[in-house]
């Protein structure tokens, strides 16, 4: 029996995945044309998620066929915003659950609060669907396991939505900077700035008409519903959100382990606090996090919540450290030093990013991100960013704010990234669930 376009899809993406060539029956040829066609799913559509929806839109052979969102409002602008790119207007669904099985979907795209991502990855994967999760893969170190687990009984393709991993001049720089333009790497330092004001102090008020507070908390366990908390202000409360150090830290921790080379860490540790204001804000607005790598290398991360004052001219990046000379990245252009600290070259791109913007750096760049994912589900990629390399970068966050709370250094398991000997520390590589959504691979 000739083999059908999902078959294509599923056979030949899963094999690239696990290093394996395309077998030479299922050349991209045969299915060229409408049969190539990718049905995505976007979920989540109120910020990030609104921008991808435009990006996957604007893609070839790719269709939005539904819009997911429990925000009736949200839901319905970025169904006209769709409509106005590609002429279709997708389908709106509340619960996104109820679309998993239109066999007819390829993929889903979920850009939900936190605290959703890996219930919903494992879901998707479940009913067969490719996934592209957003940043932070996960809530906790416990669920990114389960994700990889999921992505692999089920053979699906998960791609993180760290988009620097597809970024060609950074990547370019990574790639000097491993053939050895800084010598061999020794320190790398990451950071994040921004100018957050407070969030005040929320009333219990009833949740409003437009939105499904039910299914929005999902799987986290159930709190009032306030008026400081909805849309984005969840970042900064732990039963949701991850704080800056997933938010935005993930980002550059990425590129640091990327350019380290490293796997997990051996020792990790985090100052920090809320500290520009008093208000609701759970999570640290000023963190350091820091971390030394079995490699012989050691990083650390600052973020700035509220304090806008560039380090090394920009508003966030990472500068690696060499015994040759240090390079310094982050956006999509890399500059190398002497060890005098003289500028020896500086590559840059024309394309436009905005570190501080809270739903895309920039929307050409993320394209590479998303192209990626696409031609990965058609087999002629592998994933720039799967969810096992994305796994580990979000790690080394969730194990800076982990030891953030538990108010020491943590000790891991250099072998799996595990926290050794640490009760204390330990209990918070999970979380507890609102009763009956416990995710299961
Ligand atoms: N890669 C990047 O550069 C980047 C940029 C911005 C945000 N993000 C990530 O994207 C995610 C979303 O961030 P945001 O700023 O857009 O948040 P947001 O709060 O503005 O939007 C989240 C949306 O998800 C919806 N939602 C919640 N539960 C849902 C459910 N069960 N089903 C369908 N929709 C649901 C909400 O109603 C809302 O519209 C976060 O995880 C964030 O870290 C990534």
């Amino acid at each position: 029996m000739a083999p059908s376009r999902r078959d294509f899809i599923r056979t030949t993406s899963v094999g690239l995945a696990a290093g394996l060539t395309i077998p030479s029956a299922f050349r991209m040829e045969k299915i060229a044309g409408a049969n190539n066609r990718i049905r995505v799913a976007v979920i989540g559509v109120n910020g990030r998620g609104s921008s991808l929806a435009g990006t996957f839109a604007r893609q070839k052979d790719t269709e939005i066929s539904y819009i997911c969102d429990v925000d009736e409002h949200a839901m319905g602008k970025c169904i006209d915003s769709v409509k106005k790119i590609t002429g279709i207007a997708p389908k709106g669904v509340r619960d996104f659950r109820t679309i998993l099985d239109d066999k007819n979907l390829d993929a889903v795209v979920i850009a939900m609060p936190d605290h959703w991502h890996a219930p919903a990855t494992i879901l998707a994967c479940k009913a067969g669907k490719h996934v592209y999760v957003e940043k932070p893969c996960s809530h906790n170190p416990a669920e990114g396991e389960l994700m990889i687990r999921a992505a692999a009984k089920y053979k699906r393709l998960v791609q993180m939505g760290t988009q620097r991993r597809s970024w060609d001049i950074l990547t370019q720089g990574m790639n000097e900077m491993k053939a050895g333009a800084i010598g061999r790497v020794y320190f790398a330092k990451g950071w994040y700035t921004n100018g957050r004001k407070s969030i005040g102090y929320g009333k219990e008020v009833p949740v409003p008409s437009w939105l499904d507070y039910e299914l929005w908390q999902g799987p986290a366990p159930r709190r009032p519903y306030r008026d400081n908390l909805i849309h984005y202000n969840w970042h900064w409360f732990w039963n949701w959100g991850t704080g800056e150090a997933l938010n935005n830290g993930t980002h550059e921790i990425d590129l640091i382990r990327w350019g380290l080379g490293e796997d997990y860490a051996l020792r990790v540790n985090s100052a920090g606090g809320r500290y520009q204001y008093k208000d609701d804000w759970e999570t640290p607005d000023t963190q350091v996090i820091t971390f030394d790598f079995p490699g012989g290398a050691s990083a650390m991360w600052e973020g700035r919540s509220c304090n806008r004052q560039p380090v090394e001219g920009r508003d966030r990046g990472v500068i690696f450290y060499g015994d040759q000379g240090s390079m310094s990245t982050g956006d999509n252009r890399y500059t190398l030093y002497d060890q005098q600290g003289k500028m020896v070259k500086d590559v840059k791109s024309d394309k436009p990013v905005e570190g501080r913007n809270t739903v895309s750096p920039g929307e050409e760049l993320d394209a590479v991100h998303v192209q990626n994912f696409l031609q990965a589900l058609r087999g002629n990629e592998k994933l720039n960013a799967p969810i096992e390399t994305g796994f580990k970068s979000v790690l080394l966050c969730q194990l800076g704010n982990i030891a953030q709370r538990a108010g020491h250094t943590l000790h891991i398991d250099k072998a799996n990234g595990h926290i050794l000997n640490d009760k204390d520390a330990q209990a918070l590589w999970s979380r507890e669930y609102e009763k009956g959504w416990e995710p299961s691979v």
